[in-house]
């Protein structure tokens, strides 16, 4: 693992004193001289908590038509995703209502079209269709909401899009989810 990190980190060096080969090795971060057994403590908790999943996203929204997420990594070591939409803007959820809605790529164009026909008391989604995920309900100034699904139901093979079923927000509004 150190060897690995020397080919990423140019800031990183090995320093080998007076000749001994497997002793008494320093390594030199940015200038400071770090004991290789601290160093491998640090790489061994660095190393790890890179595989620890992230299962909790937290994405804002306000007066404009954006998410403040444009991309998300799914686990499938997560139990369950959960996506919380916070609303900062101004505006009412009849003006500028935002939601998080789930599906496959190629369905959401159709969505949303359903979407529009549907109406604010229904969130501007088609009821039971198979092909909505997950989906929070449509939220506005101040409010927050949240939804979780099970991360299995995705494949690794698919192109996932998030998107606002708000009437219009869909072509711009949206961003795209993926599982590793
Ligand atoms: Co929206």
């Amino acid at each position: 693992m150190p060897v690995r990190l020397r080919l990423r980190a140019p800031w990183l060096t090995f320093v080998s004193k007076s000749g001994e080969r497997s002793k008494n090795v320093e390594i030199v971060v940015k200038g400071n001289v770090i004991p290789m057994r601290t160093f491998l403590l640090i790489t061994i908790i660095l190393g790890s908590s890179h595989a620890l999943a992230v299962c909790a996203f937290n994405i804002e929204v306000g007066d404009g038509l954006t998410f403040s997420m444009k991309e998300m990594n799914i686990s499938n070591d997560c139990e369950e995703i959960t996506v919380t939409l916070k609303h900062t803007g101004n505006l009412g959820k009849s003006v500028m209502g935002h939601n998080w809605v789930l599906s496959r790529a190629s369905d959401v164009a159709e969505l949303a079209q359903k979407g529009i026909a549907a109406g604010l008391d229904n969130d501007y989604l088609p009821a039971d269709d198979q092909r909505i995920i997950a989906a929070t309900k449509i939220i506005g100034s101040g409010e927050e909401t949240n939804i979780s699904f099970d991360p299995s139901i995705l494949s690794s093979n698919e192109k996932y899009i998030y998107f606002c079923s708000f009437p219009g927000h869909s072509f711009v509004m949206k961003g795209t989810l993926s599982v590793i």
